[in-house]
């Protein structure tokens, strides 16, 4: 099979996690497969991906195996499901950790815990405020990775889920997607109306999003000025998958936000470790059965939506 390497793996769980190569999504493989579950750590590009899985085969984690996914390539997730249906048969837990933070740094930035020794939290929140800049392409990418890629994902792994006996997706959000993070009331309301919102919908908000960014007329419309694709398009996630699990009870979806991890996505100024970050998300991917679903969990405890 291209891009997998296939040692023999026991007959345990399985949880594919996408964007695993680096960050929180390596730690979250090194956690699950520590914990005796078969893990396919996935990642777009084939050499940071197999690089990966060898240091934590090096660590006896010999139930990790390597598979390509680019998550906004359909084709890249169709081969992933032909490779988990023959290999399994099924899949257990899904936890969709890639996506891009839609924001560009200055050249002289890099990720540089150090830089951030000594400043507090909100420091260090101002600080990626204060040097984030959202170029247009950026932002489009954001909802094109962030609600989309990870959308497209789930609709190509779902029967495979379906196959389990308890399928879990477990969608990497951030508080940055909480309904608080956009001015206009109507849109929080219609976001949070999960009885009546429709995939569709989400869809009309995102292209008036894009158009509102083009425009110049972000406040105008009352959607956020900074991080705002991303804002937007962890919310649309998050409702999605509330819409999903209303439609799945089968499934248990829930969202998870990690906490403020220091990462690439962070420039390193977060105040968490990845392997603290997660831990965030493990302990929600490894509820009891008939836990909860449709639900949000900020840093490992479940929290509104808002
Ligand atoms: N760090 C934080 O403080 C924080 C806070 C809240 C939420 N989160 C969420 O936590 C998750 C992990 O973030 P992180 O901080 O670990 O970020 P990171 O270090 O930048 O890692 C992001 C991962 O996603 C992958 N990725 C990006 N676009 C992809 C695509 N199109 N297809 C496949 N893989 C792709 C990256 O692959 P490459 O290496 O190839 O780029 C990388 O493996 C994200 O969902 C993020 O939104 C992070």
């Amino acid at each position: 099979m291209e891009g997998a390497i296939l040692p023999n793996l026991p007959n345990t769980r399985v949880a594919v996690v996408t964007g695993g190569n680096k960050g929180i999504g390596f730690e979250v493989c090194r956690q699950l497969a520590s914990g005796g579950i078969s893990v396919v750590l996935t990642a777009r590009d084939e050499m940071r991906g197999g690089e990966a899985v060898e240091r934590l085969n090096a660590l006896g984690l010999s139930h990790v195996v390597f598979h390509q996914l680019e998550i906004t390539d359909a084709s890249s997730a169709a081969a992933l499901a032909g490779f988990l249906k023959t290999r399994f048969g099924k899949l257990d837990i899904l936890v969709n950790n890639a996506a891009v933070g839609g924001v560009e740094y200055g050249q002289e930035f890099d990720t540089n815990e150090e830089k951030f020794s000594g400043l507090d939290f909100h420091e260090r929140v101002e600080w990626m405020l204060k040097n984030a800049r959202e170029p247009i392409d950026s932002a489009k990418n954001s909802v094109k990775t962030n609600y989309y890629g990870t959308k497209h994902v789930i609709e190509a792994l779902l029967p495979l889920l379906q196959a389990s006996s308890e399928g879990r997706i477990v969608n990497v959000s951030s508080n940055y997607g909480l309904l608080r993070h956009i001015g206009s009331e109507e849109v929080r309301q219609e976001l949070n109306d999960v009885d009546n919102l429709t995939e569709g919908r989400l869809d009309d908000l995102l292209e008036k999003f894009i158009k509102d960014f083009k425009a110049g007329e972000l406040e105008m419309h009352g959607w956020s000025t900074k991080f705002s694709a991303y804002k937007v398009a962890k919310a649309a996630m998050n409702a999605y998958s509330r819409i999903l699990a209303r439609r799945h009870p089968e499934l248990r979806v829930n969202c998870a936000h990690p906490g403020f991890v220091k990462t690439d996505m962070s420039m390193g100024s977060g105040v968490l470790t990845p392997e603290e970050g997660a831990r965030n998300l493990v302990k929600v991917a490894l509820l009891p059965d008939g836990g909860p679903t449709g639900a949000y969990f900020a840093m490992g405890e479940e929290a509104p939506f808002v």
